[in-house]
């Protein structure tokens, strides 16, 4: 059996450190908002270039409270992709404000910068791209248009913990990073946990005030905040993990590389990285035809794979009155119904990655006959 995900061989590795952070947390007693919070928010801005990390409880969090201290609210506009998590579109309209899906780059499978201008109308104030699956988005020509409109970007960060772009660490180019640590992510905690990161001390100190309730000092509101902050245990955890991060990051790359040597022969269409970004791979997705059967044919010979996502957003039932319908973002509807993201983690062994690149090619031609 290969797993899709095997949280358990990352935890056997890094048990002693793991258990005594908790243990720690449990003999101070301290649960929310404590030291190992400010130490992880200093460590995880540093990782990520900039000034400032507000530890919260989830990436849906971060989301929202970037919106809301950008300044987002009723009857704004935000543009944004479908082809990505739901979080993202919820957290747009949480506020109030209403999503404007443009499609995905075939290519990168990430927002298309030139389709942006053409959505920019009189109410939107933001762009919110997703660094799908870990690459990032094409951020300079994202930052060039909204330098132009006078709009805030907001970089969905979620799976591209370390995900460089020139140089430039993900969550570090737009106004907001948004980063989620639940468990099967990247960087996960062992339990929700999220953060959003800014060279704003202004944006920081709003998204401080809105995760706590809105709390200047004990009792004294200044905003309608909420309670999303950041427990002690999930931070300590993050900070054990941080030690590691780049090696399994690494790991991450070399599973990759041998897919990459190993598909070489194959056509399946996957975004080729441009040479000056660094892909984290969160997920290794290719595209096949007849998806679900090839899937199928995978979990019996003992592969899990994943779909990463088989609904855009846009198509999704539970946001009809956005008033999207089929064909009208054909490059995420197109993938969406061939992606298949195969197993991907640092402890992969490269047998293992040969078992399911030889698991693939036999329910491949089993369709194809
Ligand atoms: C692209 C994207 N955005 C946002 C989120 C939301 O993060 P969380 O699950 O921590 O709320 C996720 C998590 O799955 C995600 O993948």
């Amino acid at each position: 059996m290969i797993p899709f995900l095997d949280l358990k061989a990352q935890y056997r590795q890094i048990k002693p450190e793991v258990d005594a952070a908790v243990a720690g947390v449990i003999e101070s007693q301290q649960f929310v908002l404590g030291p190992q919070v400010a130490a992880f928010e200093e460590r995880f801005a540093a990782y990520c270039g900039v000034k400032h990390c507000v530890a919260l409880n989830s990436g849906t969090s971060a989301l929202h409270l970037a919106l809301l201290a950008a300044g987002i609210g009723s009857g704004d506009e935000v543009i944004t992709v479908s082809m990505t998590f739901v979080a993202t579109t919820a957290a747009i309209l949480y506020c109030g404000a209403k999503p404007v899906f443009v499609d995905v780059d075939p290519g990168t499978w990430t927002m298309d910068p030139k389709l942006i201008e053409a959505a920019i109308t009189p109410r939107t104030k933001a762009i919110l791209p997703v660094h799908l699956h870990g690459l990032m988005a094409d951020m300079d020509p994202i930052m060039e248009i909204a330098d132009r409109a006078g709009l805030v970007v907001i970089e969905d960060a979620a799976q591209a913990h370390g995900s460089e772009y020139r140089d430039r660490w993900a969550g570090s180019i737009g106004d907001i990073g948004c980063f989620s640590f639940y468990p099967g992510k990247n960087l996960g905690a062992y339990g929700e946990a999220g953060a959003a990161v800014t060279n704003s001390s202004d944006l920081a100190h709003r998204i401080a005030l809105l995760r706590d309730w809105g709390q200047e000092s004990k009792y004294n509101h200044v905003l309608p905040g909420y309670n999303f902050r950041m427990d002690e245990i999930q931070a300590a955890i993050l900070m054990v993990k941080m030690r590691h991060i780049e090696s399994w990051t690494e790991g991450r790359r070399a599973v990759a590389s041998r897919y990459e040597q190993l598909l070489a022969r194959h056509q399946f269409k996957r975004p080729a990285p441009p040479s000056h970004s660094r892909h984290v791979y969160h997920v290794y997705a290719i595209e096949v035809e007849g998806r679900d059967q090839i899937k199928k044919a995978l979990g019996a010979a003992g592969v899990g794979t994943g779909i990463h996502y088989p609904i855009p957003i846009h198509l999704q039932k539970a946001y009809a009155e956005l008033g999207y319908g089929r064909g009208d973002l054909p490059a995420a509807e197109s993938v969406a119904k061939r992606f298949l993201s195969l197993p991907i983690y640092p402890e992969l062994r490269p047998d293992q990655v040969e078992k399911v690149v030889a698991e693939l090619e036999k329910a491949v031609l089993v369709g194809a006959s």
